[in-house]
């Protein structure tokens, strides 16, 4: 197998049963990695997790709901006990959410934070120890292009996920003495189910995917296996000398300046 640039990791993602959690299962074991896929779906993590075994693929599903302390608690015993303390955590399991900011409730605002940047930080307290005490470890957090740039709507998301580059610039200042490194990835449209159903919505997928494509430099949006390889990169030594960054997964759209026609 080429690479195994991994072997013998232990890996933990978040959000792992489908789209690019998924997809980082993948990758990272293809690479060597022991994986742990954290999901709160049980159905669809057991069946991912019994898909990526039968490719031979070192993948073991834990269901855990990582807004919840108690579940990222166990889940992180776990893979101790299985395999010893993990080095490399995915921060992946987030998603959308649409609210009016003055409508939103403060408990909707708890949960869309709670998911997309609380859960990142309880998963990296309980991962960090484990990651000093090997003198190595590598956190990636998958973050978003609504951190730099967002759209009308989704202001708690890309409030959150703003928050998860300050989370990532942190942890990277408080443990890169310590050998852990800590990096953000940013990825842009990305073809998974929420993405898909979008897409979707209005009943005419594939006019929508081309108008959507056209907007990109790339003429494309990215694939979930694409910005799953980022992570591997930055969770691999090949990236030893990068902490505290965030690399862009966007197929070029926020090169581009709105408002001109091509
Ligand atoms: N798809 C995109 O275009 C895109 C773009 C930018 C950023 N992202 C980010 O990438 C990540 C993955 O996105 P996706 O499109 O693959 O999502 P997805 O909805 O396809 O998958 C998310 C997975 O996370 C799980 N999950 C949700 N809440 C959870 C919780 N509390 N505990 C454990 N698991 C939970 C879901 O069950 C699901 O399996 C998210 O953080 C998302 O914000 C996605």
């Amino acid at each position: 197998m080429a690479g195994m640039r991994l072997d013998g990791r232990v890996a933990v993602v978040t959000g792992g049963a489908q789209g690019i959690g998924r997809a980082c299962c993948e990758e990272l074991a293809r690479e060597g990695a022991r994986v742990a896929m954290l999901d709160r779906n049980a159905e669809a993590g057991e069946a991912a997790g019994r898909a990526l075994q039968e490719q031979k693929l070192d993948v073991l599903f834990l269901q855990a709901d990582v807004t919840r302390e108690e579940d990222v608690a166990a889940a992180f015993a776990r893979v101790e006990k299985r395999w010893g303390a993990a080095e490399i955590l995915v921060n992946n399991a987030g998603g959308n959410t649409y609210y009016d900011p003055v409508r939103m409730s403060g408990a909707d605002w708890d949960a869309a934070l709670g998911l997309n940047l609380k859960s990142a930080w309880l998963c990296a307290r309980a991962a960090l120890p484990g990651m000093t005490g090997r003198g190595a470890g590598a956190i990636v957090n998958v973050s978003s292009l609504h951190a730099r740039m967002t759209a009308r709507g989704m202001f708690p998301y890309a409030a959150a996920k703003a928050g998860l580059i300050g989370l990532t610039r942190s942890l990277a200042l408080e443990y890169g003495p310590a050998g852990v490194r800590v990096n953000a990835v940013l990825p842009g449209w990305t073809r998974t189910p929420p993405v898909e159903a979008w897409l979707g919505r209005n009943g005419h997928p594939e006019q929508e995917e081309r108008r959507l494509a056209a907007v990109h430099p790339l003429g494309r949006i990215a694939e979930a296996r694409e910005v799953a390889r980022v992570v591997v990169f930055l969770a691999s030594d090949d990236a030893a000398a990068i902490t505290g960054a965030e690399i862009v997964a966007d197929c070029g759209l926020s090169a581009k300046y709105a408002g001109q026609e091509e």
